[in-house]
């Protein structure tokens, strides 16, 4: 099939967080590959031909100039570049089901189904498609019975090639992976197409990370590790409650307890909660597969993770509300942060989006301020009616204000000029680090009423 200079075409269906980066790598990567993304989204496609990249991601611009125009393309021409591909990744978007049968668990494959069909609608010779996106166990099952009702006699060989990067590290991520994972059937067809994908990555990840097995327990293995990860930070959470209303501190026991090696350090950062669009909808998707199967008392263990992270968001804001002798009415409140995290702009399941319209609700004037996400605070926020103000600049955003909240752990807020905040604050001045990054002693000592995750509360009054 492949035509020009290159060994391979690649495509990718899907320019969002993970198709963007994952293709942008393998391009930089693997030069003799011609790689190609595509999207519906023309405005999505436009951005990341220019150096304004539509999503944020500290590193990616430099390894997208590497290989633009060179071997990576961005295209909206969606069935000229399926019929042109030896290899088809997948990584349209795969939200929770809004509606019908599974709202509010199942995902909503409606996108994934539509670029099947594409796929076997325009295609005039055999391919790969390679699932990239998070999808429910058994996905791959459901595409083939589309592929395969092909009058032309082609071949799809489906792969699961699960995505473990995390935003604000993708880069990172992806240079020196963990593991690459990727899923095949056992069969000929099935083993020579799994081959032909653990090539391309053995352009630049050691053989042995790169980890094969069957299908459905590639496409399971995300979903649980994902579950796994949410586990430990709802964990870490439920004993961040205790924490505040003893002696202990919820820093030091995850500290005491993470140096044990069989627990191990990482995620056990207590916080207002986990945010981000993978954690809730993958564990919302293992929990409906669970009680596909009947095995209910799996599914409650699992969805038990999803209602601890919502108790802790709730949590947060009850006890903002609390402190601050029972109302927030007409108060005005900063909110440090609007990402799910640092080093991204993606508001996705943001714990900030459920604390500002609680806040909203209490009748709080709120101002919002982030140094990436917003644009995005600004589309999450646009049907609450209410006072609602964004601002880049920290110092205006608390500027007047009762009250502080970290919501997301950026570096810069770390190194704040609190002396000057608290100048400009009402008093008392209240400080809730919903991140527990700053240094609480020192602001407590200018003056602030300063409240953590996992401790108790350090007041003047
Ligand atoms: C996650 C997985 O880590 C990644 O492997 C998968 O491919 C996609 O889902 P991501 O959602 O991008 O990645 O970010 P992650 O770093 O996992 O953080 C998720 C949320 O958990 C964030 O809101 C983060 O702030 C929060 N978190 C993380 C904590 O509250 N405490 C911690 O100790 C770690
Ligand atoms: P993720 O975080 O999983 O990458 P995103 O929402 O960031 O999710 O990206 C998914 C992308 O897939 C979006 O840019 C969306 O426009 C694109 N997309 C959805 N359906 C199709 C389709 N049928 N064909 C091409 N692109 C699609």
């Amino acid at each position: 099939m492949t035509t020009g200079n290159f060994e391979k075409r690649i495509l990718c269906i899907g320019a969002g967080y993970v198709g963007g980066p994952t293709m942008a790598m393998i391009a930089a990567k693997c030069p003799q590959y011609e790689v190609t993304i595509v999207d519906i989204n023309e405005a999505r496609i436009k951005a990341w031909q220019t150096d304004n990249l539509p999503i944020y991601e500290p590193g990616l611009l430099e390894v997208v100039k590497q290989a633009r125009n060179k071997n990576l393309f961005f295209s909206t021409d969606i069935d000229n570049n399926i019929k042109k591909a030896d290899i088809i990744f997948v990584s349209v978007n795969t939200p929770t089901k809004t509606y019908g049968e599974g709202e509010g668990k199942a995902a909503d494959l409606q996108f994934w189904e539509k670029t099947a069909r594409n796929i076997l609608k325009v295609s005039e010779s055999d391919k790969i498609i390679v699932e990239k996106s998070t999808l429910p166990v058994r996905t791959a099952h459901a595409m083939e019975r589309i592929l395969d009702a092909n009058a032309n006699g082609l071949k799809f060989e489906v792969i699961s090639n699960p995505e473990f990067l995390a935003e604000g590290s993708a880069i990172q991520d992806m240079e020196n992976p963990d593991r690459i994972l990727i899923g095949s059937h056992e069969t000929e067809s099935g083993l020579k197409a799994r081959q032909a994908i653990v090539d391309i990555y053995a352009n630049w990840v050691p053989r042995e990370r790169i980890i094969t097995s069957n299908l459905w327990s590639a496409e399971l293995s995300k979903l649980v590790a994902n579950a796994f990860l949410a586990q430990r930070i709802s964990s870490i959470n439920s004993i961040s409650a205790l924490c505040e209303v003893t002696e202990a501190n919820v820093a030091e026991v995850a500290r005491a307890i993470g140096t044990d090696s069989r627990i191990g350090p990482k995620f056990l950062n207590a916080s207002v909660g986990f945010g981000g669009s993978c954690f809730k909808k993958d564990i919302l998707n293992l929990v409906y597969i669970c009680e596909h199967y009947g095995l209910h008392e799996v599914a409650r263990y699992w969805e038990s993770v999803v209602s601890m992270n919502e108790y802790q968001e709730q949590r947060f804001v009850t006890n903002m509300i609390k402190v601050m002798f029972n109302t927030v009415a007409e108060k005005r409140i900063a909110l440090f942060g609007f990402a799910f995290k640092a080093n991204t702009g993606d508001t996705r399941e943001s714990p900030a989006i459920h604390v500002t319209k609680n806040l909203i609700a209490e009748c709080a004037q709120v101002a919002i301020t982030d140094p990436k996400a917003l644009d995005n605070a600004k589309l999450d926020l646009k049907d609450i009616a209410g006072n609602i103000e964004f601002t880049e600049n920290v110092y205006e955003a608390a500027q007047g204000a009762h009250a502080i909240a970290i919501l997301t752990e950026w570096d810069e807020y770390k190194t704040l000029d609190y002396e000057k905040i608290f100048q400009s604050m009402e008093k008392p001045a209240f400080i809730f680090d919903g991140r527990n990054i700053l240094d609480h002693d020192r602001l407590y000592k200018i003056g602030f009423n300063v409240f953590t995750i996992g401790a108790p509360p350090r007041k003047h009054f």
